[in-house]
């Protein structure tokens, strides 16, 4: 859900608020942020949950490997991490508790890509993603015949959900009604668990131009089963057109869908916009969706001349890049600002 109605919003851009419709009597604030970039031959960006991903890409591009190894295995060291609890092992589970994952790849050189969704028992929905793009003729695969197509490739069934992703899930069932028949034990403060919607992305070019990107998430905590996102949706979650760049989101799916965001941004640098305005283009496009009551949400892009930047539409969100020297996080530019 977004922001109450009565908080105050500031566009952080007076340029922007001149083309943003819909949001009568919001006041505006000129406000920058420099865009941080650094061209050089070789570049790793992702969402701020994936410091261990941008590094683990940079080191399979400096070994030789190519953008799409990259992206894939930078992200698979995060779905395996038993503490991140939004995409892969731990990740927070559906309401029934079953852990569905959703993942998408696309390969710039080769054009193709390869999704699936609500998948269950699999800790690495991007390694079957790659799977569904290399050795089918399709693009997207879904819940049972995702898994049986992961099991026909040597993938294991496991319990996905960790004990501590069992016990928040526990919690937001027990507290999420009083006429149910789930309760509470007894002298436990209430918490009301929130619903984060933890998802990464990651995006990377090589030394001769090829860009590959990947998008992971467990979604929506608690989420309805079989409630997909925009993480596996290519041209929401993620794009790549080899002669422009890259893109792809964390945060609200529906949102996202609605703007086919990640094409939207790519296209937006197709015609000539930094990849940092690309984004906040197309977050002003959710922007005038929902007139102003619009839930988080969150782009990162990279074009094909190794510039980069993030944005989101509520401030607080981080990004990470590597280029070649160091990983660094950095706060992603925000366009509107709750008060
Ligand atoms: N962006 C992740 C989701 O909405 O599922």
């Amino acid at each position: 859900m977004g922001a109450p109605f009565s908080r105050r919003w500031f566009l952080l851009s007076s340029a922007m608020a001149s083309s943003v419709s819909g949001l009568a009597g919001i006041d505006t604030v000129a406000h920058s942020q420099s865009v941080p970039q650094r061209p050089g031959n070789l570049l790793v960006i992702s969402s701020g949950n994936g410091i261990k991903a941008v590094e683990k890409a940079m080191a399979i591009l400096e070994a030789g490997g190519s953008t799409l190894d990259a992206v894939v295995e930078g992200v698979a060291l995060v779905e395996d991490d038993p503490e991140e609890d939004g995409v892969g092992y731990g990740g927070l589970p559906n309401a029934d508790g079953e852990v569905e994952l959703d993942a998408s790849v696309m390969s710039g050189p080769t054009g193709a890509a390869g999704a699936v969704g609500a998948l269950k028992y699999i800790r690495n929905p991007v390694r079957v993603a790659r799977l569904v793009m290399e050795r089918t003729s399709r693009v997207f695969l879904v819940g049972e015949g995702a898994l049986r197509f992961a099991l026909a490739h040597g993938f294991h069934k496991e319990d996905l959900l960790t004990e501590k992703s069992r016990q928040r899930w526990l919690q937001w069932k027990e507290e999420l009604s009083d006429k149910d028949d789930w309760v509470a034990p007894p002298n436990k403060a209430p918490q009301k668990p929130e619903r984060p919607q933890g998802t990464i992305n990651c995006l990377a070019i090589d030394a001769q131009g090829d860009i590959s990107g990947v998008t992971s998430t467990s979604g929506l905590a608690f989420k309805m089963p079989g409630r997909v996102g925009d993480s596996p949706i290519i041209g929401a979650g993620l794009y790549v057109d080899n002669r422009v760049g890259a893109a792809g989101s964390t945060g609200n799916g529906e949102a996202n869908i609605k703007v086919v965001g990640a094409h939207s941004v790519v296209e937006f640098m197709r015609q000539g916009r930094s990849p940092e305005q690309a984004c906040l283009e197309t977050l002003k496009r959710v922007v005038d969706l929902y007139r102003g009551t619009p839930p988080n949400l969150s782009f990162y892009a990279l074009n094909k001349s190794r510039e980069f930047g993030a944005a989101t539409l509520f401030k607080g969100a981080k990004y990470c890049a590597h280029d070649g020297s160091r990983a660094v996080v950095r706060e992603s530019v925000w366009l509107l600002e709750k008060k």
